[in-house]
């Protein structure tokens, strides 16, 4: 079964705490928790006190990805949030390895996301300290975009380097997920789905994750 990791992003947040419940009841693995500055990406989300109402009545880990400048300013904050994985991106990380790191010593699970430019190589030096490797396969900013198909050919290319590195990182696919896409990502061997408009949009979320699920 694969994992799938839905976005609140996508969520109506006059109903965050109904949404969240639905996702407690669902067969989700995790929630994906998107924080977006206006730097980094051209869109503004949320920020710690939302992520901090969403963990105290989430029943499943909290999957945060950032997509900030500097996000080591945040690794104590993104902690106290109750974070269990952060998510940097490479692109945002001249320190890479110190963020890693740091990340790891504060008890979380650290992820370092791809940008669909960036090649899953410029992770060989790093991927056997990473516990989760996070490719977009769509520019980060908005929910509801479609997907990247060059993306399947860095799966296999990621796949392969972990492989042949002993690496015993996962891979997670962000952006324009669903069932067609879906299909073809766990056909190739992605262990965690992020589905943000897919599964909100859905008239039925919960029967759309447990498809997912079963994909
Ligand atoms: C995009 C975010 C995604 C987004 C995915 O910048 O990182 O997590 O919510 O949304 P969909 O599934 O609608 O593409
Ligand atoms: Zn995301």
């Amino acid at each position: 079964m694969i994992q799938i990791a839905p976005s609140l992003l996508s969520a109506d947040f006059s109903q965050l705490g109904r949404n969240v419940e639905m996702l407690n009841n669902s067969t989700a693995a995790m929630m994906h928790i998107d924080v977006m500055d206006g730097v980094f990406v051209p869109n503004i989300s949320f920020g710690f006190p939302v992520i901090k109402s969403i963990q105290k009545l989430a029943r499943k880990p909290l999957d945060v990805h950032l997509m900030i400048v500097d996000p080591q300013r945040y690794v104590n904050q993104v902690r106290d949030c109750g974070a269990h994985i952060m998510n940097v991106h490479y692109e945002a990380c001249p320190h890479l390895h110190r963020v890693v790191q740091q990340i790891k010593d504060a008890g979380m699970k650290a992820a370092v996301t791809l940008n669909p430019a960036t090649p899953v190589e410029m992770l060989s030096d790093i991927i056997t300290d990473l516990d989760m490797v996070l490719l977009m396969s769509v520019n980060p900013g908005f929910g509801g975009q479609k997907f990247i198909p060059h993306t399947i050919n860095k799966l296999r290319r990621l796949k392969q380097l972990i492989a042949t590195t002993g690496s015993n990182a996962i891979v997670e696919i962000d952006g324009g997920v669903n069932m067609e896409t879906g299909a073809e990502l766990a056909a190739e061997g992605a262990d965690v789905l992020v589905a943000g408009s897919f599964v909100f949009s859905a008239p039925d979320p919960l029967k759309t994750i447990s498809d997912l699920s079963n994909l």
